[in-house]
């Protein structure tokens, strides 16, 4: 398997609680190599694009409230089966019903508040990285 690039953010939530050192922590403990790193706030607009595939569900305004609520830190990765590896520690959507030890079980809330992003595909995780950085940035 080649080397493969993902995309997570930090969202509001462990910002907040002050958990981004933690977080990377273990990200880099899992073996990712950081490329790429910034900490911003999301306008509603930029909430919109980026969840743009969840426009029509439910649960789709609740969402973008609560990922522009405050700033978040997003993080261009790269490592071997990067994608499937983050989702892998990032552990199930509801915080609630994921895995011991998941980022999402030790850092999370609820279905929403759930302490990160990761990329799901690969044809995603080159829009989401693209949707934060530029190619000069990637190439570190
Ligand atoms: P993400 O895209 O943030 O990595 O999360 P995911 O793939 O595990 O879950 P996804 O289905 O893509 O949902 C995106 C984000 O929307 C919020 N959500 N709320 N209230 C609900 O039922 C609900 N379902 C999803 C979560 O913040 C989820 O991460
Ligand atoms: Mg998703």
């Amino acid at each position: 398997m080649a080397t493969e690039r993902t995309l997570t953010i930090i969202k509001p939530d462990s910002v907040a609680a002050e958990k981004i050192g933690e977080i990377i922590v273990t990200i880099e403990n899992s073996g990712f190599r950081i490329l790429a790193m910034k900490k911003l706030r999301l306008s509603r607009s930029d909430a919109e694009a980026f969840y743009q595939v969840h426009q029509e569900k439910p649960f789709f305004e609740s969402l973008v409230n609560f990922m522009t609520e405050g700033p978040v830190v997003p993080i261009a990765l790269e490592r071997e089966n990067a994608i499937a590896k983050l989702r892998e520690i990032m552990g199930a959507t509801d915080s609630t019903k994921a895995a011991a030890g998941t980022i999402r079980n030790r850092f999370g809330t609820n279905i929403e508040r759930n302490a990160i992003h990761g990329s799901d595909a690969v044809e995603t995780a080159a829009a989401e990285l693209k949707f934060f950085f530029n190619e000069t940035e990637l190439q570190t």
